[in-house]
């Protein structure tokens, strides 16, 4: 068992805290604040603790000096500090005098956030690379680490795995709730069990597919990766997105799971996702400009027999493209039904969060996980870095 933020004595500690405050930023403005307010109860646990927070996280990727600016992480910590209610000191730079001194005269009860820790990936990928160096220099600003930003945990970085090799570590509340709610469903002996799949590429979902199609009942596929499946099975999916690489994949899970995988019957059909109007077809009538945008309303019917008496189910991914609303009828239509009939789920997935906030009343679920990445590999049934590294609890 990994040790936890309680099993150590915080007062007057210096708390290094990584934190996943990689929130949605247009122009300077925070679109989805859902992972700051999951990041409270621990920033809270260690200040109500005696403690004092150096907090790290990403946002986005720094590949070149064009992305800087754009992910500059000084908008989340004004959000941060206006939910703590209480200043959040900032500074700009991810090392230096300035974060030394900063982090040297911290106080019990105060917070600061540091640059994001990917301006560091603009010399040599030093955090993406793991690079120790500047780990042991994140360690040396505090007296013990703690690992709350679980959407990070599938990752191998400086800031949350590098960093363990120099200071006792702990997870926060967040990623030990976060495995405990997926352990929680996913190791339940109830049935029917219905995995419901979106999202746009076959690819990055082979390997969940791959776990969970012998542990459920059903699979329902919608989203933009069904017109894979339904190109597998020879249909002409038009202009709908094709993952052409997954192709082979898709038709072997036909042919040995017929049973159990559902793709929609009918769509959506317009000529973009920015498109005003739709017509609704038959996935057997496309013609050849036609782009799938969201599951019909035979294909919301065909779901919700499926659904019909399910003990659990996961979700992963949209079953349109929901950001227009136009197409979010039927995500929500899923959403609604799962609500009504009280079935117990998991959402999991960045976009699948997002929409639930969007369309529906995230309250209703069993769990709404904060992970994209991170909940995708759990579910593939991969240890998750960010946790293995984390100091064992010593038995008895
Ligand atoms: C996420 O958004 O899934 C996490 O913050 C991890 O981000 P990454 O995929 O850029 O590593």
């Amino acid at each position: 068992m990994k040790k936890s933020v309680k099993d150590y004595d915080l007062s007057g500690k210096k708390v290094v805290l990584r934190c996943d405050l990689n929130v949605p930023i247009k122009e300077g403005n925070i679109l989805d604040d859902t992972r700051i307010k999951a990041s409270l109860e621990t920033i809270n646990y260690i200040l109500d603790n005696g403690g004092c927070c150096i907090i790290l996280s990403h946002l986005g990727k720094v590949k070149e000096k064009s992305d800087l600016e754009k992910n500059n992480l000084y908008p989340v910590s004004v959000r941060l500090g206006e939910l703590l209610n209480k200043e959040v000191k900032f500074l700009p730079n991810t090392r230096g005098d300035d974060v030394d001194s900063m982090a040297e005269n911290l106080k019990p009860g105060e917070v600061m956030l540091i640059q994001n820790t990917r301006y560091e990936d603009l010399d040599g990928k030093k955090e993406s690379g793991c690079d120790l160096e500047l780990a042991k220099y994140w360690a040396s600003l505090g007296d013990v680490f703690i690992n709350d930003a679980y959407g990070t945990c599938h990752r191998a970085h400086a800031s949350n795995v590098g960093i363990c090799k120099f200071l006792p570590s702990g997870l926060g509340f967040l990623p030990s709730r976060e495995i405990e709610k997926i352990d929680g469903i996913m190791n339940e002996d109830t049935h029917p069990f219905v995995v419901i799949m979106g999202g746009a590429k076959v690819s990055d979902k082979i390997k969940v597919i791959e776990n969970l199609i012998n542990k459920c009942d059903k699979l329902l596929i919608g989203g933009a990766m069904a017109y894979t499946f339904l190109r597998a099975k020879g249909y002409n999916i038009g202009s709908s997105i094709l993952d052409a690489d997954s192709i082979e994949f898709c038709k072997e899970m036909l042919d040995k799971y017929s049973d159990k995988i559902f793709l929609p019957v009918d769509s959506l059909v317009a000529s973009s996702g920015d498109s005003d109007g739709f017509v609704i077809k038959n996935v057997s009538k496309f013609s050849d400009g036609d782009m799938g945008l969201d599951i019909g309303p035979d294909t919301v019917e065909l779901f919700k027999n499926n659904l019909n008496g399910a003990k659990r189910i996961v979700i992963n991914g949209t079953m349109g493209y929901y950001e227009n609303d136009k197409f979010a009828g039927g995500t929500k239509a899923i959403y609604d039904y799962i609500i009504d009939n009280n079935i117990k789920t998991l959402v999991g997935g960045g976009d699948s969060a997002a929409s639930v906030n969007k369309l529906s009343n995230p309250l209703k679920f069993y769990h709404i996980s904060t992970g994209g990445g991170a909940t995708l590999e759990y579910l593939e049934g991969k240890n998750l870095p960010g946790i293995s590294a984390i100091d064992e609890k010593e038995e008895g």
